[in-house]
């Protein structure tokens, strides 16, 4: 039996952006038979909504697209995560560089942009949608649904 790959998704508050590309991923991994082979789960890196269920707006936007994310509960990034996961995705800059500062120097997980896997994209960032209005929601499913069917893609040739 072969090792799953495990994907953890990161954004700030982990009530918004990284559930969302946790639900949409799952979703995928499941409509291409690959949910056997592949994990994934989300946290925050800050401590703000631990335990809490996601973003009501974001739970609607991702309802209407028929992902669910409702079950799914906050947490913040641990210090095992970098040796429990292969690859660590933030939504942006800003969490990126707060996950590499703490990160373990043996940690061999791949840390990066969600979004640099979808070279059809020209944004890089996941821009948060907290402060935002039902729009910006929208677009959020709209990069993570790219960038997720991209890393897919990635994964099943490395
Ligand atoms: P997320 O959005 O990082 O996509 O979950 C946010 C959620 C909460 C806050 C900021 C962003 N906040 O400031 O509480």
């Amino acid at each position: 039996m072969t090792k799953k790959v495990k994907v953890l998704f990161v954004c700030l508050g982990n009530i918004c952006r990284s559930p969302t590309a946790q639900a949409v991923f799952q979703y995928q991994l499941e409509q291409n038979a690959l949910a056997d082979y592949i994990d994934t789960d989300s946290c925050g890196t800050a401590a703000y909504h631990v335990g809490e269920s996601p973003d009501k707006r974001a739970v609607q936007a991702a309802g209407k697209r028929n992902y669910a994310m409702q079950h799914l509960l906050g947490r913040q990034l641990a210090a095992s995560d970098f040796f429990d996961f292969d690859y660590i995705l933030a939504m942006d800059k800003e969490n990126l560089g707060n996950i590499l500062a703490r990160k373990p120097l043996e940690s061999l997980a791949h840390i990066g942009l969600f979004l640099d896997f979808d070279k059809s994209l020209e944004a890089s960032e996941v821009p948060d949608p907290f402060y935002g209005r039902s729009d910006d929601f929208e677009r959020v499913l709209d990069l993570i649904e790219s960038a997720s069917a991209a890393l897919i893609t990635y994964i099943r040739k490395h």
